[in-house]
């Protein structure tokens, strides 16, 4: 039987000669990070052996190790042999961290700039005696309802021209209605316009 001293920890462990490291640190009740199952080919099994006999194929795992991690003893756990006493450094990297479910936080304020914004429009069709622009009315409408100065609100004109359909198909009448559609957000929206392009969501 050989011993195997696992350090920061130094649990203790007899393993057979010819068991791996990787055996050993199992049998010791440390939880080796092992994502290949042992085979040699993930490389997260670094241990350092510190002093002691061991086989290890520097060549064949060399893509995992510099020279200067091979001068201080590192190796994979899971392809290193037992031959002698041993004390092996296991990095808290090699080791499997436990879980935590993070249950508390700092509150944070966030001051939120949606580049699009909803507002509910209510319009006066137009009149004899009032025969504003459906663009006028609608801009009003935005303005009345909390949103941007009319004169601040930039209308493309591809949604400028769509204006006086839109609120038709919005509402199946003139406008002035209760304007209410998915629709009309749609069609504003299918227009590709830009953050700085006024957004009008009507519903
Ligand atoms: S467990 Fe993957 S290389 Fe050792």
């Amino acid at each position: 039987m050989r011993t195997v001293t696992f350090l920061p920890s130094y649990r203790k462990i007899d393993v057979a000669r010819g068991s791996t490291i990787l055996e050993a640190a199992q049998r010791a009740g440390l939880n080796i990070n092992v994502v290949c199952g042992g085979q040699g080919k993930c490389g997260k099994c670094v241990v350092y052996v510190q002093s002691g006999k061991t086989e290890f194929d520097r060549q064949k795992y060399s893509r995992f190790f510099s020279e200067d991690e091979l001068t201080k003893g590192a190796c994979l756990a899971c392809a290193t042999i037992v031959q002698g006493d041993l004390q092996v450094l296991v990095p808290e990297s090699t080791l499997i961290q436990e879980q935590k479910i993070l249950i508390a936080g700092r509150d944070t304020e966030i001051e939120f700039h949606p580049s699009v914004r909803k507002y509910y429009v209510e319009l006066q069709p137009p009149t004899l005696t009032d025969p504003s622009p459906d663009l006028t009315r609608l801009l009003w409408g935005i303005q009345k309802s909390g949103g941007p100065v009319a004169e601040k609100i930039y209308v493309p004109l591809e949604v400028m021209r769509e204006i006086p359909t839109l609120l038709r198909i919005v509402t199946g009448k003139l406008p002035g209605q209760l304007l209410s559609s998915r629709a009309a957000t749609a069609l504003l929206i299918s227009r590709r316009m830009t953050p700085q392009n006024i957004f009008m969501v009507l519903r």
